[in-house]
């Protein structure tokens, strides 16, 4: 059995083109596609950990990547907690790290 890559425009699961988003991260735009996560976006646009923890500052990103491991809280146009690896991204999101060394942490950050 061989692996091969199908081109966007071969795959019969992508019936239309990409719409391209822009979601604002801590005060920076970066551009995704419509039907990513918010994870996805940050991911694709190279950013690896977007939160601290609150005993070591210990940085964190996706971990589990389904939800379960709340690694990846970011707070999200104003609500604290969001799972980025769950939350599909809107256009126009505005998207605030969370973490001890950030405006507003939380006690209950791990
Ligand atoms: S990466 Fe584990 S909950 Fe999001």
């Amino acid at each position: 059995m061989t692996s091969h890559r199908i081109s966007a425009e071969a795959d019969p699961v992508r019936p239309g083109a990409d719409r391209p988003l822009t979601i604002v991260v801590d005060g920076e735009p970066v551009t995704g596609t419509a039907g990513q996560t918010l994870a996805g976006v940050l991911l694709g646009a190279g950013r690896r950990e977007w939160r601290t923890t609150s005993g070591g500052g210990a940085p964190r990103g996706v971990f589990c990547g389904i939800g379960v491991c709340f690694d990846c809280l970011v707070e999200v146009n104003g609500l604290r907690d969001v799972r980025a690896c769950l939350r599909r991204a809107q256009d126009g999101d505005v998207v605030v790290r969370q973490g001890p060394d950030r405006a507003g942490a939380q006690e209950a950050d791990r």
